[in-house]
C-alpha cells in the first residue's frame, strides 16, 4: 500500500503546519519514500471554526476523538493539541489499538511519559517526538542515531522560542515585555497558556527531554530547579546590553561525579558567544560530546512550518522502520544536593 493515512489530534499552528508541509512538499516525500501522506481525519474542539489551512475534501474533521484510534485504516495517530489529560488517553488508546503516534507534546512526555514510552516499548510500536524540543532543530535524532556512540557532557542552549522572541526584541526594537509577548502569541509561538513559555515551564520540559535523549535517565519534572523572565523590564535589558553582555533564558543540563546537575535560568551571556547572537523565535543547542566534540544546533524554535518539519520527520522515519521501539531502558539518576546550578556556558 502506497498511501500513510494519518489522524491529526488538533489543527492549530502545529497541525495546520504539518498540513500546509504535506501541500507543498507531498509530491518530493512521494518521490523519496515511494508514500503518499494522506491527512484522513482531523480532531478538534470546535468544527465550526475557520480554519487557517484547508486541507481539502479528502480530510474529515471530527471532534470524537475515538475516530482516531478506532479507525482500521489510520496507520499513524499525530498529536498536536497539547495539554496533559485528553492527549494523554489519545495517546494510550491509540497505542492500545496498535497505532504508532507521534506527538509535540513536550509537557505530557515530560510530566506523564514514562507509561506511555512502557507502553510503546511493550506493544513494538513507535511513540517519536522530534517536534517537542526546539521546533524545527532535529537534535531528538542527533542525540538518539548521530551522537550515539559519544558520551554527551553537557547539554546548554535557548530552548524557548517565545522567550527568546520577547528577549530579543526587548533588546532590538525597544519594545515592552507585554508587547513583545503579544506578537509571541500573534505569530503563533506561545504555548496556549504563555505563562509556561515566560516562567521557564516549557524549556523545562524540553530539557527533561534531553536529559533522558542524552543520559538515558528519567529526571523527575517536579525536581528541576526552574526560573523564568516574567519579572525582566526594559531597564535590565539596557543596562546588560550597556556591560556587554545580553540576557537569554538558558537550559543546562551535564554530568559532574556521576550526577546530573540541571536547571532552566536566566542568564548574562557575553556578546561575542554565539548563543549571545540568536535572536527572534530561534533556539539553539550546543551539545559537549566526548567523541565528537562540541557541538552547535541553531534554528527556529516555533512556529508552524518549522514544527510541521519536525513532525513530518518522525512520520517519515516511522513508515521507513515500522517504528522499532526505542523506548525502554530508562535508568535512575542521582540529583545534586544542591539546586542551584551555576551557568557555565
Ligand atoms: P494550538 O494552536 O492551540 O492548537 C491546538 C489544537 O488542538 C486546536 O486545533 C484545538 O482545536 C485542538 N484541541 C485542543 N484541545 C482539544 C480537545 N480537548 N479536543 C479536541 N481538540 C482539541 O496549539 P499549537 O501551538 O499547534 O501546539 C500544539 C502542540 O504542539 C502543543 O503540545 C505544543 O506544546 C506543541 N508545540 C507547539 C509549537 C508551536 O510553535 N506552536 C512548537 C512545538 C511544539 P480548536 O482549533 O477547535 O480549538
Ligand atoms: N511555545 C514554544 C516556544 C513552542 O515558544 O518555544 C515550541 O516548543
Amino acid at each position: 500500500n502506497d498511501v500513510i493515512r494519518l489522524g491529526l489530534a488538533g489543527f492549530g499552528t502545529v497541525g495546520s503546519g504539518v498540513a500546509k508541509v504535506i501541500a507543498e512538499n507531498g509530491e518530493l516525500i512521494r518521490r523519496r519514500t515511494g508514500k503518499r501522506l494522506h491527512i484522513k481525519t482531523v480532531l478538534v474542539r470546535n468544527l465550526t471554526k475557520a480554519r487557517a489551512f484547508d486541507p481539502g475534501q479528502e480530510t474529515s474533521f471530527t471532534s470524537d476523538p475515538s475516530r482516531l484510534w478506532a479507525d482500521p485504516e489510520i496507520d499513524i495517530v499525530v498529536e498536536l493539541m497539547g495539554g496533559t489529560t485528553t492527549a494523554y488517553d489519545i495517546i494510550e488508546a491509540s497505542l492500545n489499538a496498535g497505532k504508532h503516534v507521534v506527538t509535540a507534546n513536550k509537557a505530557l512526555l515530560a510530566e506523564r511519559g514514562r507509561p506511555l514510552f512502557q507502553l510503546a516499548g511493550e506493544k513494538g510500536l513507535g511513540l517519536y517526538y522530534e517536534a517537542s524540543v526546539a521546533g524545527g532543530i532535529p537534535i531528538v535524532q542527533t542525540l538518539k542515531e548521530s551522537l550515539a556512540a559519544n558520551r554527551i557532557e553537557k547539554i546548554v542552549g535557548i530552548l524557548n522560542g517565545t522567550a527568546n522572541y520577547v528577549l530579543s526584541e526587548m533588546t532590538t526594537s525597544n519594545l515592552e515585555f507585554e508587547t513583545a509577548l503579544e506578537q509571541a502569541k500573534l505569530l503563533g509561538y506561545a504555548e496556549a497558556d504563555p505563562t509556561l513559555d515566560i516562567e521557564g515551564i516549557d524549556a523545562a520540559h524540553k530539557l527533561i527531554m534531553l536529559i533522558r535523549l542524552a543520559y538515558g535517565a528519567h529526571y523527575p519534572f517536579e525536581q528541576l530547579p526552574v526560573t523564568g523572565i516574567s519579572g525582566v523590564t526594559s531597564e535590565d535589558i539596557r543596562l546588560v546590553y550597556e556591560f556587554g553582555y545580553r540576557l537569554k533564558l538558558i537550559g543546562q543540563a551535564r554530568e559532574v561525579d556521576g550526577k546530573i546537575e540541571a536547571g532552566v535560568f536566566p542568564a548574562l551571556v557575553k556578546y561575542t558567544y554565539l548563543l549571545a547572537r540568536v535572536g527572534g523565535n530561534y533556539n539553539a543547542v550546543r551539545v559537549e560530546a566526548n567523541a565528537a566534540g562540541p557541538l552547535m544546533f541553531s534554528g527556529q524554535g516555533a512556529g508552524g512550518l518549522p514544527t510541521g518539519s519536525a513532525v513530518l520527520a518522525d512520520i517519515l522515519s516511522l513508515v521507513k522502520c515500522c517504528g522499532k521501539p526505542d523506548n525502554t531502558g530508562f535508568t535512575e539518576i542521582a540529583l545534586p544536593d544542591a539546586d542551584i546550578l551555576d551557568p557555565d556556558l
